[in-house]
């Protein structure tokens, strides 16, 4: 089925100019670019976008780096969109990412692993609408 799914580059990737490289993965899987942004997170932003993680130990920390510089939002359209982007990202730790992947390729440890995707059809809808309005989500 067509999906949608919410994907963030995070400030690691954003610093390192990897923006352009790492929209090419998805629109070259076939991946349409249905909405986009730049933003910088703030502290409480931030904290509700991952409030499912507050009790873990990292979470402090998750929330500092995810402010620590601007964030580009987009929600990714197309067949099977949630599980085709986590393919594109690979794994949460880039020393188990497979070759090949946006987070072999452009993350440097699991705090600061270049890029977010939802995890499931409930998680991709809460967050696609967690940063846009229905009016700036477009099908295409
Ligand atoms: P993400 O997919 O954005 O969702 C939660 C994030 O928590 C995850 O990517 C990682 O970047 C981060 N994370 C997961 N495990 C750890 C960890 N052990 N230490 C620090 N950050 C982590």
């Amino acid at each position: 089925a067509v999906e949608r799914t919410l994907s963030i580059i995070k400030p690691d990737a954003v610093g390192d100019n990897h923006i352009g490289a790492i929209i090419a993965r998805f629109e070259d899987a076939g991946l349409k670019i249905a909405a986009l942004k730049m933003i910088q997170l703030t502290q409480k932003q931030a904290e509700g976008f991952y409030a499912e993680h507050k009790e873990r130990p990292f979470f402090a920390s998750l929330v500092e780096f995810m402010v620590s510089g601007p964030v580009c939002v987009q929600v990714l359209e197309g067949e099977n969109a949630i599980a085709l982007n986590r393919e594109l990202m690979g794994a949460t730790n880039p020393d188990d990412a497979a070759p090949g992947t946006i987070r072999a390729d452009f993350a440097t440890a699991v705090s600061a692993n270049a890029v977010h995707g939802s995890d499931s059809p409930e998680a991709a809808k809460r967050e696609v609408a967690y940063f846009f309005s229905a009016e700036e989500v477009h099908s295409r």
